[in-house]
């Protein structure tokens, strides 16, 4: 997902947008590019690669009082130089960064073809920038000339803009997301708060059709009828949101061990005092569905075969959970009175953001579980539930899986009045942390003895199936190694096929009611020549088992063993000497379909 950065009247503005965007990094980028501006000069620097290789680019003494920066996710056109951020329009008077894509890009430019403005890049963007020049050739005011172009353009934005010769940074916002940051004589803006949080703790958040500007003392935004609109300050928790590694080599590692404390704060935020602190009436509209649908993608949608077995199991309710890509091609709301919850870590997945669009349609209620307040997720849904973890900035997303099971735990126990629930979900805390302390030297050892295979398995029944598939994508992610779930009982339908002398499979037993049937998926593919890793719990495991961890109460389990899993994955990533925190082709938010 591109990242924005901007300032006005900052000192050591240079400094700045070059951090925030190695902030925003995590993101996920191909390019990058930066534009100063001063007096009536306007500099832009950008290629493809790093923050850091365009950093080298820029000359020392280059600054402005202007200064938009831009990490490039490449949609429309290659990731090169052309087709970086910032553009120019074609009359080079405004230069722009932007994050989103253009629905109606080819009537655009075919507009503006016509008109005689030529392309330099393959990107939407630079044709916003021409869209926006062509109106202020007519209107003579950009603001106007902003919103003419916000009618004609259908799609998803977040824009920075320059006008040259004007000490103004123009912003405006349509379902991708633009936070302003209000300091002391200087303002800034960012595609989250994490670039700005060491500055300031004013926030200004857009809502979508709306624009405006930032100069170095205030702000001014506007509505669609060209109104201007009020709004409120926004502070935020910084320990949640600062980029820190803390002492840690990666994230990732960072983010694991955060696990305990991340689950706690959660407990302590929506059950403090063994009392449940949900909303009422959210509560109320669960009581009353007849069906939970959950539509959620990757680890978020493991999250959500977790939580549906807790809703079924726990409350009697059905549910279906959804890989949202599938959906949107086939949407389905089972049941009379469905209630549809949706997981995101992001906020911004476009597969989901997707099926939004598509259920409000219908008049049925929402709700996101997500890891960020203000997404387009987080602000679409009726309701919302913040999982608490603190930014995630490793793309395997960790502690947000724990956090998401672990909340939708505690909303099951809620719904059911249920105090016990809170108890075993804080009997997990030192277990998470004997696993940590206890089993990390083991878990490397069996890193050290599957790193080199090409393929493996995990294999696991109920919610070690679950974990299963949370497990092997964190492998396959980070490590590049294949690696698939098996259900234990499918095994014998076709996957067993696949088992030669040396195949690892992993497998999870933590489970009494399935815990013997697992013991003889392990005969199965030990005959065939398997070499068997085996996770078990103290009162299920057996003395030739790899790990075995303390008793809990089996339904948490996804909560718990999720962290061998996770130290796994990054154990095998590191020993492969791969980028564990930005794995090749992927990005930490895929806000692309
Ligand atoms: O932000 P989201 O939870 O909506 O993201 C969904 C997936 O893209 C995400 O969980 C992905 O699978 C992770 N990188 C897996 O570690």
């Amino acid at each position: 997902m591109c990242g924005i950065v901007g300032c006005i009247g900052k000192n050591h503005g240079r400094e700045y947008i070059i951090s925030g965007l190695k902030t925003l990094d995590y993101r996920g980028y191909d390019s990058a590019g930066i534009a100063f501006s001063k007096n009536n000069s306007i500099e832009v620097y950008k290629d493809a690669g790093s923050v850091e290789h365009l950093d080298s680019l820029i000359p020392e003494k280059e600054d402005g009082k202007v200064i938009i920066g831009h990490t490039r996710w490449a949609t429309h056109g290659k990731p090169n130089k052309t087709n970086s951020h910032p553009h120019f329009s074609y009359d080079q008077e405004f230069v722009i960064v932007h994050n989103g894509i253009v629905e109606n890009i080819g009537e655009l430019k075919e507009f503006l073809s016509k008109k005689g403005i030529k392309f330099v890049s393959d990107t939407d963007t630079e044709a916003i920038a021409s869209l926006i020049a062509f109106e202020y050739k007519n209107e003579k005011d950009v603001l106007k000339a902003i919103r003419k172009s916000m009618e004609q353009i259908h799609g998803s934005y977040a824009i920075g803009l320059i006008h040259r010769g004007e000490d103004r940074l123009y912003v405006m916002k349509n379902a991708s997301p633009l936070i302003i940051g209000l300091g002391d004589g200087f303002n800034l803006i960012a595609s989250d708060a994490s670039p700005m949080i060491e500055f300031t703790n004013k926030f200004i958040e857009l809502e979508d059709k709306e624009y405006g500007f930032i100069d170095a003392t205030d702000f001014s935004l506007f509505d669609m009828h060209g109104r201007a609109v009020s709004k409120e300050l926004i502070s935020k928790n910084a320990d949640l949101i600062r980029h820190d590694l803390n002492g840690y080599e990666h994230f990732m590692l960072k983010e694991i061990e955060e696990i305990p404390s991340v689950i706690s704060r959660l407990v302590n935020h929506y059950a403090s005092d063994g009392e449940y602190k949900f909303d009422k009436e959210l509560i109320k509209k669960i009581k009353g569905a007849d069906h939970i649908i959950f539509l959620a993608c990757g680890t978020s949608y493991h999250a959500s075969l977790v939580g549906g077995r807790y809703f079924e199991s726990l409350l009697g309710i059905p549910t279906t959970s959804y890989i949202a890509s599938e959906w949107a091609f086939h949407p389905m709301l089972p049941g009379k009175k469905p209630f549809i919850i949706f997981i995101s870590q992001s906020g911004e997945t476009a597969d989901l953001i997707h099926c939004l669009k598509i259920v409000k349609k219908s008049n049925h209620d929402t709700l996101i579980i997500t890891n960020t307040n203000g997404s387009t997720l987080d602000r679409g849904c009726k309701y919302s539930l913040n999982v608490q973890a603190g930014v995630e900035v490793s793309v395997a997303s960790t502690k947000a899986y724990s956090a998401q099971v672990a909340l939708l735990l505690l909303l099951v126990g809620a719904v059911k009045e249920d105090p016990s629930i809170v108890k075993d979900i804080m009997g997990s805390l030192p277990i998470i942390d004997f696993i940590k302390k206890d089993k990390k030297q083991i878990i490397k050892a069996v890193a050290t003895q599957i790193k080199d295979h090409k393929s493996l398995f995990y294999i696991g029944r109920g919610y070690d199936y679950f974990l299963s598939m949370e497990a092997s994508l964190k492998l396959k992610e980070i490590s590049y190694i294949h690696s698939e779930a098996i259900a234990g009982g499918e095994l014998k339908h076709g996957p067993i096929a696949l088992i030669e002398q040396g195949t690892p499979v992993i497998v999870f037993i933590t489970d009494k009611v399935t815990a013997a049937s697992m013991r003889s998926n392990i005969e199965e593919v030990k005959s065939r020549g398997a070499n068997v890793f085996v996770i078990s719990t103290k009162e299920l495991s057996k003395n030739t088992d790899t790990i075995v961890i303390k008793d809990y109460p089996s339904y948490i389990s996804s909560i718990i063993v999720s962290s061998v899993a996770f130290y796994l994955a990054y154990f095998t990533s590191l020993l492969k000497g791969y980028n564990v925190d930005k794995p090749r082709n992927l990005a930490k938010s895929v806000t692309v379909e």
